[in-house]
């Protein structure tokens, strides 16, 4: 199998290209952090590959997309895992902060992302996987931008799947709750699933076709918070 990891120096991407590696997939990781790809590719020389790249330089990927593709002598998944939450104070409205995260959460997975649907249309085969969030089910009053960037990364995976069901490529959601990672460092958070489970369960879902949640527990309460009046929910402070 050959495999992009958008994100792969840290938390759970760095996770997902391991486990692939491990498997004997060969696997292009890409980041900005040049020092951490550098180490991955030093644990697994023959099935990683690494590029820098900041996911924010859109106009790169379509060029560094095909040089990808053909050093890797082929395409089979595509897994979008760059993902960035910044530190965002109950009071606290910035527009910097808040573009931010819809550049790396959003934009960024709409230029790889499209550039994967191209070829997978194509080749009539390939499966994509977007790294969503159970914090995109709602508009919480903690993360207005890392809901709505989590959120419009669902819809627009859905919308994928729709458009590309036909020509037989699987498109898969992945709605992760808290995990221990980089991300998280510092926010007090409990029960967190680690990076290594999370990347477990998400290449277990490999040929499927769809919105996952990681846990059962998450799966079912994500089900009764979505269904929560607004104002009730508007309440709760949760
Ligand atoms: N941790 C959680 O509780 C949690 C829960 C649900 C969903 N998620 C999602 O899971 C995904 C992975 O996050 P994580 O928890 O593993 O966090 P992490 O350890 O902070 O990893 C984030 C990854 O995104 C990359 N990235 C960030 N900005 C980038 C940019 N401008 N250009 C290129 N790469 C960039 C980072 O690489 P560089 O910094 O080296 O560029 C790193 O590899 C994210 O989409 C996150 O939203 C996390």
């Amino acid at each position: 199998m050959k495999a992009i990891v958008i994100g792969a120096s840290s938390g759970l991407g760095l996770e997902l290209a391991k486990q692939l590696a491990a498997n004997k997939c060969h696997v292009a990781c890409i980041a900005r952090r040049e020092d951490r790809l550098n180490e991955l590719r030093t644990q697994f020389p023959e099935q990683i590959r690494t590029y820098k790249h900041d996911v924010k330089n859109y106009a790169e990927v379509e060029t560094l997309f095909p040089k990808i593709c053909k050093e890797l002598d082929g395409l089979d998944l595509v897994i979008y895992c760059a993902g960035y939450m910044a530190p965002v104070t109950p009071n606290e409205f910035s527009t910097t902060k808040d573009l931010e995260m819809i550049d790396v959460n959003l934009k960024g997975a709409i230029a790889w992302l499209n550039e994967a649907a191209i070829r997978f249309q194509g080749t009539r085969s390939g499966t994509i996987i977007a790294i969503g969030s159970v914090a995109g089910d709602r508009g919480r009053q903690a993360q207005p931008a890392y809901n709505t960037s989590k959120a419009a990364i669902a819809t627009y995976a859905e919308s994928l799947r729709n458009r590309l069901s036909s020509s037989g490529v699987k498109v898969i959601t992945v709605k992760p709750g808290p995990m221990d990672t980089e991300m998280t460092h510092g926010l007090g958070l409990s029960n967190m699933m680690s990076a290594k489970s999370a990347a477990n369960k998400i290449l277990g879902l490999i040929g499927k076709n769809g919105e996952f949640y990681l846990s059962p527990v998450h799966k079912a309460i994500f089900y009764i918070i979505k269904r929560i009046p607004s104002p009730v929910f508007r309440k709760l402070k949760i």
